[in-house]
């Protein structure tokens, strides 16, 4: 028979989110049928059997032992929980697991852009700086963890230094970065020395996204605006599977050491990387 357990209704949902169901039936349900909780938390927890008395929500400890493993892709490692979180904030019009709704133009249809070689050259300086700025932290490691990820191959700096170069000798003027790549830059800078599960959400995003969604972009505005001519951003030393599943390997063992609420403090942070990610892909349509 179920053993009854009571939990707090002043306990963080957020940082719980096997325990967020209990809100609903608490005294607080507008927090939780509203925007509060991010938008890859939303779908996937199903109301389990509870009551409430004396102001404590009480559910029953196999319930919430279920509750508990039910973070999608957990059982795989937490690059899957960082995937799953990932690909539910994408258009249906960016990747076929999306669900976000389309807002801004980098959000339709990359077949549908109007890419100009000026903008996609501002793409890639902010690229660039938010690459060297990545590259910078991980050699400097502010925490030690963060050395684990020197030298992956997925380094896109030195590539994307050959490409403006490339783009120099082609006659177009190379501009000074803009305020997306400025601000998100400055911003993983103080993330990084605060924040380490923060600091590699972004790390995770920025990198994955490049090697599947990115290199698809890469190769459609090629096609539109350059003649098809492939960029070093696009092209790895080595096979890019192998270099990707290496770090997917030291993502997984850097977080075996965090707890519950460190991961999905990780986890929270996936939509701040969608939203400056996003204002630099919009700069090639701009
Ligand atoms: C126009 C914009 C974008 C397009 C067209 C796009 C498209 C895609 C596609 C097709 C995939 C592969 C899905 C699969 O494995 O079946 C993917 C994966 C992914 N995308 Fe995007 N994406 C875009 C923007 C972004 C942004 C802004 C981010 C976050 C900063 C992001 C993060 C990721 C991640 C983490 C993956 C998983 C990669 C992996 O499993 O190795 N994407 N995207």
């Amino acid at each position: 028979m179920a053993s009854l357990t009571s939990i707090s209704q002043s306990q963080s949902f957020l940082m719980k989110p096997h325990l967020i169901n209990t809100a609903i039936t608490s005294a607080r349900p507008n927090y939780f049928s509203s925007n509060f909780l991010p938008l890859w938390s939303r779908s996937f927890f199903k109301l389990p059997r509870m009551t409430q008395k004396n102001g404590v929500v009480v559910v029953s400890a196999t319930t919430a032992e279920k509750l508990k493993k039910r973070y999608p892709g957990e059982a795989k490692g937490f690059v899957e929980e960082m995937r799953f979180v990932a690909m539910k904030l994408h258009t249906k019009e960016q990747a076929r697991e999306g669900e976000k709704e389309v807002k801004e133009p980098e959000e339709r249809p990359v077949t549908k852009w109007e890419p100009t070689v000026d903008g996609y050259i501002r793409f890639l300086v902010d690229s660039k700086l938010v690459y060297d700025t990545l590259e910078g932290i991980i050699e400097k490691a502010p925490f030690p963890s963060y050395a684990e990820f020197r030298n992956t191959g997925l380094e896109r700096s030195e590539k994307l230094a050959k490409d403006l170069e490339w783009f120099k000798e082609q006659g177009y003027t190379i501009p000074e970065p803009s305020s997306p790549g400025i601000s998100y830059a400055q911003y993983l800078e103080e993330l990084s020395e605060k924040d380490p599960q923060a600091f590699i959400c972004h790390f995770y995003n920025i990198y994955f996204a490049h090697s599947a969604g990115g290199r698809m972009i890469g190769k459609k505005v090629a096609e539109k605006i350059l003649g098809g001519k492939e960029l070093e951003f696009y092209k790895w030393d080595g096979e890019l599977p192998k270099l990707l599943q290496n770090v997917r390997d030291k993502l997984n063992k850097v977080a075996e050491s965090w707890t519950r609420e460190e991961k999905n403090r990780c986890l929270e942070e996936t939509e701040l990387s969608f939203k400056h990610s996003g204002e630099i892909l919009r700069l090639i349509l701009s």
